[in-house]
């Protein structure tokens, strides 16, 4: 117990791991260039919305076993250097941006303590790369002189869950060097660093660099092809009047498919499931394996009509033209609980809408601030109120509790139109029906049971 980490990037993954890091008893140093952000958790200030993490920066930056610094230096005693910068899409292309993983391994060379007989030293990536990242970074090691040895190591926080998912994972997976003298060394410091979460039972999977990097994309490319086949079914129930909501339940029964992920909507969006479904196209094209990821392309594809979908409802409720028309926008954020706004189908149907024409109205519970800023274009006012206030069409797009819990009947007499789009399914039709609202779901055709 207690060893000293450091964490190379302190975004969505790398604040939490390094805060949940302590959490586990270690001491520990963040580094990242973004100035602000470093002097925000420096203070014990979580720079974004993520529950329990504000907890537990204030509790550890006070106890001191948690730093963060923008000085690479500081990071020389670490142990384990875990590498949590982003992996954006590559503007205009599929694949990955590498530039901020190859600027960690590379800050790590010029900085880390070699290691010594007794100190073996640790780099574990955390962040999600194109397969064959891993063996090219430990090549870079190796020539580094500094016989660092790398391990991978997969996160799968959810946002909004991040340290929840950091601290009782559902499983953990270590990807390690062929040689097994060397994984053996790798693995004893990663158990040392996991001990409380393996003492409690989590399942680990030991396996080497491709497995452990490719689990990461087959998780998020099941996820997201999970998403799609409900929408497809969205689709056909649109044409033939079945309700999707009920048969995802259905279907859900059979604990072979279970319920999770099954909700048909809008689509999925994010800083992870859209940009890594497009990199692992992009690497297996690469690989000459591209054949075997086509479908994601599909998958792709049903996501993206989802929004157009929602655009056509929001026509289909005004009788046509957008142009002037006053739509009222629940939830920006790619999904509630964060202040995400990375691909986000939300503000990509905002967008579009308010690019044909429509005057909107948006309001979310937690990016508003962050909208009014980047977006100066659109309106968002404060309340809810306001955004209903004469609204020709309701557009409930991120299903916060707020927002899912409005009274049908109490806000009817704000709006000038009755009409709500449910872009999640998250409402009980009927009742918007009882009282006095057209409702558009989606795939949820017209059905009364
Ligand atoms: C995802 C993975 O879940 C996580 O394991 C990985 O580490 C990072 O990527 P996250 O991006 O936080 O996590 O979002 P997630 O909760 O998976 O939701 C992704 C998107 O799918 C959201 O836009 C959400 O609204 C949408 N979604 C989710 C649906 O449209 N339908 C569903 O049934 C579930």
């Amino acid at each position: 117990m207690d060893m000293r980490i450091s964490v190379i990037g302190c975004g969505y993954l790398g604040a939490v791991h390094a805060a949940c890091m302590a959490e586990l008893g270690h001491e520990v140093v963040g580094l990242d260039v973004d100035e602000a952000k470093i002097a925000k958790l420096s203070q014990g200030i979580a720079p974004f919305i993520e529950q329990g993490l504000p907890e537990l920066l204030e509790k550890h930056v006070a106890s001191g076993r948690l730093r963060f610094t923008t000085n690479p230096a500081e990071i020389s005693e670490a142990q384990i250097h875990f590498i949590g910068v982003g992996t954006p899409q590559q503007q205009g292309r599929l694949g990955a941006d590498m530039t901020y993983v190859n600027q960690a391994v590379a800050t790590i060379i010029e900085h880390a303590n070699p290691p010594q007989a007794d100190k073996p030293v640790l780099v574990a990536g955390k962040s999600t790369v194109p397969v064959g990242t891993a063996e090219a970074i430990a090549a870079d090691l190796a020539a580094s002189g500094k016989d660092i040895i790398l391990a991978w190591n997969p996160e799968f926080l959810r946002e909004g869950y991040a340290v929840q998912d950091t601290l009782t994972p559902d499983r953990i997976v270590y990807g390690l060097p062929e040689d097994h003298a060397v994984g053996d060394v790798a693995k004893a410091l990663l158990d040392e660093c996991y001990a409380t979460p393996l003492a409690a039972g989590t399942p680990l999977v030991v396996a080497n660099y491709p497995t452990a990097e490719l689990v990461k994309v087959a998780a998020n490319s099941f996820l997201a092809t999970k998403i799609s086949f409900i929408n497809a079914m969205a689709e056909l129930c649109d044409a033939t009047g079945g309700d999707v909501t009920r048969l995802a339940e259905a279907i859900g029964y059979d604990d072979r498919i279970g319920h999770k992920f099954l909700g048909a909507g809008i689509g999925f969006g994010g800083g992870c499931l859209p940009k890594d479904i497009r990199a692992f196209m992009a690497r297996a094209g690469e690989l000459g394996v591209d054949q075997a990821l086509t479908f994601l392309r599909e998958v792709d594809t049903i996501n993206l009509r989802r929004r157009d979908h929602a655009i056509n409802l929001a026509e289909e409720a005004v009788g046509g033209r957008l142009v002037g028309k006053k739509i009222a926008v629940l939830g920006i954020t790619f999904k509630p609980d964060t202040d995400d706004l990375r691909d986000s189908p939300a503000l990509d149907i905002a967008s579009r809408l308010w690019a044909r024409g429509a005057e909107l109205a948006i309001v979310d519970p937690a990016a508003g601030h962050i909208l009014r800023e980047r977006r100066p274009d659109l309106t968002v006012p404060e309340t809810v109120e306001e955004a209903l206030d004469g609204a020709d069409v309701v557009m409930l797009l991120t299903p916060w509790k707020e927002y899912t819990q409005l009274d049908p009947a109490e806000i009817l007499p704000l709006v000038d139109t009755p009409n709500i789009i449910d872009g999640r399914n998250v409402l009980n039709p009927q009742q918007w029906a009882d009282a006095g609202w057209t409702y558009y779901g989606m795939g949820r055709g017209v059905a009364t049971w």
